[in-house]
């Protein structure tokens, strides 16, 4: 049975009541600012999007055509490119030749930094364009060919030269001395080969080397990294070993390096490749020491 008198029933239910509408208060308050930051949020996505539609980037595309009339004076045409978030050099390259000019010419493939066939030089560096944000580039963005290689078209360049050295440091796994069983190789040696053979050929290190520039019989950059490659996989053996070393150490091999680390600067798959140069210098050096 209760024991309260009926004011304090009264006033009991009268605080109930306030606290009850208080409640609701900050309740509706709430909902009311989720509201308001739904709305604002939705209105910057709208200015974002719209805003980004309007965006152009200006691209200033090197010209070339040896084989038609009029076009074989070098020259730089100017494309607009309406830009959207995440766009890439490639991006932009193939957006202006399916929209303004189906005979701008360039090469691609895999569009994810794997296939290496799209290193360019943009705004004054050697790169591949499907790596490059164009967010990240300054206005008017100027495309033009790999240097120091013979333009094929545009923005295609002659690789056979390139290809050429490759071949000549053997660039296969080669060995006098085959195991019985399964071929091991150790976790530390592994390691110590991984970043060169990560090596996509693009050719913008040969590009970027001042030295491959004024020796066309300088290996370059690319090949001594695959030479470095199979030189240090401790599977070839010994004798290989020696045999590498030897094309290695020939006039326009490792000692033409002048360690300028251009190469390095601009390898899209950041492989130390001044680093595997020296590297090889050392174990040539080494090769040659000789004790009486
Ligand atoms: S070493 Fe780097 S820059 Fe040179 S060809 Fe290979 S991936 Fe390209
Ligand atoms: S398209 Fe293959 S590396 Fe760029």
């Amino acid at each position: 049975m209760s024991t309260q008198v009926p004011e304090q029933v009264e006033e009991e239910s009268s605080a109930d009541a306030e606290q009850q509408s208080a409640a609701q208060q900050s309740r509706m308050e709430k909902k009311r600012q989720n509201a308001a930051a739904r709305e604002s949020q939705e209105q910057a996505e709208a200015e974002e999007k719209a805003s980004s539609e309007e965006d152009t980037y200006l691209l200033k595309v090197f010209r070339y055509d040896p084989e038609v009339a009029g076009k074989q004076e070098p020259r730089f045409d100017d494309f607009h490119v309406p830009y959207h978030k995440g766009m890439t050099v490639l991006d932009a390259l193939m957006y202006a030749r399916d929209h303004y000019d189906s005979s701008l010419t360039f090469r691609h493939s895999c569009r994810q930094a794997i296939c290496g066939s799209d290193a360019m030089f943009v705004n004054g560096r050697q790169r591949l364009s499907c790596k490059t944000q164009l967010s990240d580039l300054e206005e008017p963005v100027r495309v033009e060919p790999l240097p120091h290689q013979e333009v094929v078209k545009d923005l295609v360049v002659d690789m056979e030269h390139f290809y050429d050295q490759m071949e000549a440091v053997e660039p296969y796994f080669q060995t006098n001395d085959l195991p019985e069983g399964e071929q091991l190789q150790s976790r530390e040696n592994r390691e110590k080969i991984k970043m060169s053979t990560r090596c996509i050929w693009c050719g913008a290190c040969m590009s970027s080397c001042n030295i491959a520039a004024g020796d066309n019989q300088y290996l370059g950059p690319a090949a001594i990294n695959k030479a470095y490659r199979f030189t240090m996989d401790e599977r070839e053996g010994e004798e290989m070993k020696q045999h590498r070393l030897e094309i290695l150490e020939q006039e326009h091999g490792v000692w033409r390096c002048q360690t300028q680390f251009s190469c390095t600067e601009v390898c899209p798959k950041d492989i130390p490749l001044t680093e595997h140069i020296q590297e090889l210098k050392r174990e040539a050096v080494k090769n040659n020491l000789k004790f009486w």
